[in-house]
């Protein structure tokens, strides 16, 4: 290892990319759209700064949520994401759209021991739990300035001398982890005090359970199927199918789940906030009753195709980036979010549409047409077209049956040829 590498982050952003730049060989192109992509701000945000990775953005339209219409910013490098919202949305509109309700919006934080006597924690922890509830909170008082509370304490044996101390927190505003962390210290402290036994960590837990949003759908049967109501009953029970296959089979549950994942995580990343803390929690309620099952569900009902998502959901408004990254600022104003409960829940309802529109796209064209829509521009950008080459390229793309990126290569330089 050489000297830059070792003292890589006393160097400033700027010689990091030169140094990176001489080692990789990057070209001048290359250097100037590294350099162009950061910003001092962001360079304050990460270690090792180098520069600012971009994804693009688009926004969904048509969700009606609680009966309130939203335009809904959504960060995902995946062709056909954004259009499939916009389309799950559209087809629940006849029946007012997705009605969302919060179950819970709590944190929990677990003091984790081992090697712990059980019913002496046990004791002490009942014995005392408004003082320790109190003296955690005086770690951090700004809790109730965001409105939120210290909820329960709750001592669990988890055997072998090993136990959890959860404590569980109405975050407020903020999505809570450091106000959690802070919490966990002061409680863990007094603990290691007074049972003379220092506990192995204190940390949050992402399983999500005290942060649940359930969101419900209804869809005619004539949305299934432009206007067609009778194949669009066929299409309703093929969805229900395939619902039902999400409920036995893990490889299928896992794939119905990454769909419903499209939706959220390019909603929760527009939003700032932590996209792996909502994937860890989402899998884990997936699996909670030993076997992996699709989150959301499908029934008929009523002579409409009835959709369930319940999931954990637990965001921020305010702390972590949320608040230093501008475009995250701005994108919450986009989506028009008042509160922490609406923004909970407005990723749930997307993940519900998102679901709604891949199913259906599943048991009826198939997810190819949509796909490749959008896969011929990125074989046009890949091919090195420029924006402007891009919708000359794209038609001679769809001409051919399964174009390549060679074909792309090829066309871009036929179309430069013929412009000379
Ligand atoms: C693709 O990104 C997502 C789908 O595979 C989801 C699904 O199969 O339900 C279409």
């Amino acid at each position: 290892m050489n000297q830059e590498q070792r003292s890589f982050r006393f160097l400033t952003p700027a010689q990091r990319r030169q140094y990176i730049a001489q080692q990789r060989a990057l070209s001048a192109d290359q250097v100037a759209m590294v350099k162009n992509n950061a910003t001092d701000a962001e360079a304050l945000l990460t270690e090792n700064y180098l520069t600012t990775y971009r994804l693009p953005e688009g926004i969904a339209v048509n969700l009606l949520m609680n009966q309130q219409a939203y335009q809904i910013p959504m960060v995902t490098e995946e062709p056909s994401v954004v259009a499939a919202a916009s389309y799950g949305s559209l087809m629940t509109l006849d029946d007012g759209g997705v009605v969302a309700q919060t179950l819970g919006q709590a944190l929990t934080g677990q003091i984790l021991f081992e090697g712990i006597d059980f019913e002496q924690l046990r004791m002490f922890v009942t014995a005392n739990e408004v003082e320790l509830k109190r003296r955690a909170l005086a770690e951090h008082p700004s809790l109730i300035d965001h409105g939120g509370q210290i909820k329960t304490l709750i001592v669990r044996d988890l055997a072998d001398g090993f136990a959890s101390v959860d404590l569980t927190v109405d975050t407020g505003a903020a999505m809570g982890a450091n106000t959690m962390n802070d919490l966990l210290n002061g409680l863990r402290d007094q603990l290691a005090q007074h049972l003379g036994h220092q506990p192995l960590t204190a940390i949050l837990t992402n399983d999500g359970q005290a942060s649940l949003v359930k969101v419900t759908t209804q869809v005619s049967f004539a949305r299934l199927a432009k206007g067609d109501a009778a194949a669009g009953a066929g299409v309703a029970q093929r969805i229900v199918s395939l619902s039902e296959l999400a409920q036995r089979d893990v490889s299928r549950a896992v794939t119905h789940n990454k769909g419903i994942m499209n939706g959220v995580d390019a909603f929760v990343v527009a939003t700032g906030n932590d996209w792996r803390a909502v994937e860890a929690s989402a899998h884990a309620y997936a699996a909670q009753t030993g076997q992996y099952r699709g989150l959301a569900t499908w029934q008929l009902r009523e002579n409409k195709l009835n959709g369930e998502l319940t999931m954990p959901m637990h965001l921020g408004l305010v702390g972590g980036v949320t608040a230093s990254l501008p475009l995250a600022k701005i994108n919450r104003q986009i989506a028009d979010i008042q509160d922490v409960t609406e923004l909970n829940q407005l990723a749930v309802a997307l993940g519900l549409v998102q679901n709604l529109a891949a199913l259906r796209a599943l048991v009826s064209e198939g997810i190819q047409p949509g796909h490749m829509a959008l896969q011929y521009r990125n074989l046009a950008l890949a091919a090195g077209a420029t924006p402007a080459q891009v919708i000359k390229l794209v038609a001679k793309l769809k001409a051919l049956t399964r174009p390549t990126l060679a074909d792309a290569k090829r066309l871009l330089a036929e179309l430069l040829s013929d412009s000379k």
